[in-house]
């Protein structure tokens, strides 16, 4: 699975390609944590709840926003999958906004 993610100017900006051979858990976080866990310890994501109660883990993925906790990794792919941070909000770095 190719997964490209945006990352913040103190990252270099721009998007980052990880390829990962299998996805790990079912939900985005899960898949976020594997590849700071074992590709890029740079990368910055924040959840908190894990319940999707608090919101603090909403960015986009494949262009819709998504609570990161809940949202399953899908298994059918046309193309990469995007995670990108939420819009219209302050950017603090990666996917983490206030
Ligand atoms: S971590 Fe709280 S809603 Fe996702």
């Amino acid at each position: 699975m190719k997964v490209v993610i945006r990352r913040s100017a103190d990252k270099g900006g721009g998007e980052q390609t990880f390829e990962i051979a299998d996805a790990p858990g079912e939900t985005i976080v899960e898949l976020l944590e594997l590849i700071r866990r074992q590709h890029d310890p740079s990368l910055a994501f924040y959840y908190s709840c894990r319940n999707g109660l608090c919101g603090t883990c909403m960015m986009l993925v494949n262009g819709k926003p998504a609570l990161a906790c809940l949202q399953k990794i899908p298994s059918r792919l046309d193309g990469p999958l995007t995670i990108e941070p939420l819009p219209g909000k302050q950017l603090v770095s990666d996917l983490v906004v206030l």
